[in-house]
This record gives C-alpha cells, sequence and structure tokens, in this order.
C-alpha cells in the first residue's frame, strides 16, 4: 500500500465523516462481506430538491477494516445529492476514488461500501413491503441475531 493512501486512511479513520446510526433514515442497508466476514450497514435519507428526490444525507456504521472505514466515510459525502439512480450507477472504485487506487487486497472494502449503498438503495420487493422484515436495531445485534436473519453477502 502507498504511503499516500495510507496518509488518507489514517486521516479518514481518524476523522470519520457521517459515523452512526440515523433514526429518521427512509432507506437501510446492510452488507457481509464472504472475503473477510467484515460487515457494514447504512442509512440514508432523502430530500425533495428541485422535483427531484435526492439523497440528503448518509451513515454507516461497520465492523470493518480501516479501508472500509475510509471508504464508507468518503461515499457517505460522495452520495449527498445524488438521485438512488445515480448513487446506484457508482461502483466501489467510484466510490473510492478519492482515496486513490486500491491495492488488490483492498478492493473488497470498497465493494462492501457499495454493497451496503445497493442494499439500501434497491427497491423493496412487495413481498417484503407486505411482511416487513426489520433490521436488527444495531449492528452488533444483526451480528449477534440468529442465523434465520437475512444479511446480504457481497461475493464479486
Ligand atoms: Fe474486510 Fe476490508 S478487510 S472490509
Amino acid at each position: 500500500m502507498s504511503d499516500d493512501l495510507e496518509t488518507k486512511i489514517r486521516a479518514a479513520v481518524h476523522d470519520p465523516q457521517n459515523l452512526g446510526e440515523m433514526a429518521d433514515a427512509d432507506a437501510i442497508g446492510t452488507v457481509g462481506s464472504v472475503d473477510c466476514g467484515d460487515m457494514l450497514r447504512m442509512w440514508v435519507k432523502f430530500k425533495e430538491e428541485n422535483g427531484r428526490r435526492v439523497i440528503d444525507r448518509a451513515t454507516f456504521q461497520t465492523f470493518g477494516c480501516q479501508t472500509a472505514i475510509a471508504v464508507a466515510s468518503m461515499a457517505t459525502d460522495l452520495i449527498r445529492g445524488k438521485t438512488a439512480d445515480e448513487a446506484l450507477s457508482l461502483s466501489g472504485e467510484d466510490l473510492s476514488a478519492p482515496l486513490g487506487p486500491l491495492p488488490p487486497m483492498k478492493i473488497h472494502c470498497a465493494q462492501l461500501v457499495e454493497g451496503a449503498l445497493k442494499d439500501a438503495l434497491t427497491p423493496t420487493p412487495k413481498s417484503e413491503i407486505e411482511n416487513p422484515k426489520s433490521p436488527a436495531p444495531t449492528l452488533f445485534d444483526q451480528l449477534n441475531a440468529p442465523k434465520t436473519v437475512k444479511i446480504k453477502l457481497h461475493t464479486d
């Protein structure tokens, strides 16, 4: 890992932006990585702006590495003001762009953030609207939840 990348990650971890739960979120996405077992949850709040429904703010929690924290911190700033479709079009590489290129072993960390964002912004199937399954109240609860709780695993 380059010194520049390490410096940027250290700075982001030292002062993470948008860390924590959001009580009034409109959408929540949770994803686990099969590569490392880490988890990340993202909360998203929308607002109306010039006739468009755009992301007002986003927050995150993670049991993840420093790279995941840094990418989530930057991504939650990056998606502000974007529509759900615009945010959904962003790849892990786009979300981690402010850090610069990630080494191959850290690419899945950015994909963890992408996965949580996609999970939050992907429309809920009608079956889940009729039979809502609220996520565990905290990421820690989710980690310790019985195995029947569904967590999307990001595999690519
Ligand atoms: Fe697991 Fe980075 S090593 S998210």
